[in-house]
């Protein structure tokens, strides 16, 4: 690779270059016998929306370290549109935090409805699973200040609690 390559790989990069949107119709099999979608069918969405974000921030491989508590704020019905943004909030070293936010869209009535939002913590690691540095991501707008801003407060909670969590287990 050359200099010019490696010096584009590790540049600082705006949010907006990670920002991906992810869309799904509902179908039967994603659905309990109520035809509502499937809570953990919902989190492995977030999981590919957060992964595209982090992918095309980092330009590297990556795996979820950790997803935070998620809540399930409406019902969503098979043949519903579910549409998932995401975004990087803020690099640390190797990891990075990624927000995802839920959207149901019901075509019919026109009326979208905000179903979920999730932060997740993805880690860059090369094609022989070494961890790698992250290039860092400038905040750009207010909303992507106040973003930046929280991820340093949850990261500080997820070590804490990640700590807390090692006591018990010891
Ligand atoms: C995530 C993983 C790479 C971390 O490895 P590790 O040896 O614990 O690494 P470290 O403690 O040195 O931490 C590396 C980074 O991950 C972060 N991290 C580790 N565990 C974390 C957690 N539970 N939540 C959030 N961040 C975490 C650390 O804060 C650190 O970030 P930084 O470099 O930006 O400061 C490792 O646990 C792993 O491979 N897990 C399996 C991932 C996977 O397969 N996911 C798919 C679901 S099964």
């Amino acid at each position: 690779m050359s200099d010019d390559d490696k010096t584009k790989l590790t540049r600082p990069r705006p949010v907006r270059e990670s920002i991906s949107e992810m869309v799904e119709i509902v179908l039967p099999n994603d659905a309990n016998p109520l035809n509502a979608l499937l809570g953990g069918r919902l989190m492995h969405w977030i999981d590919l929306a957060g992964a595209m974000a982090a992918h095309r921030h980092s330009r590297t491989y990556v795996v979820t370290a950790s997803i935070d508590h998620m809540d399930f704020l409406v019902p969503v019905r098979v043949g519903d549109f579910v549409v998932l943004r995401s975004s990087v909030n803020r690099v640390f070293h190797t990891s990075m935090e990624v927000g995802v936010k839920v959207w149901v869209e019901n075509y019919r009535s026109q009326q979208n409805r905000h179903v979920s939002s999730a932060y997740l913590t993805f880690v860059a690691i090369d094609a022989a699973g070494n961890r790698m540095a992250v290039p860092p991501v400038i905040p750009q707008t207010e909303d992507e200040k106040r973003r930046y801003d929280g991820a340093a407060r949850r990261r500080e909670i997820r070590r804490a609690e990640s700590a807390r969590r090692k006591e018990v287990r010891s």
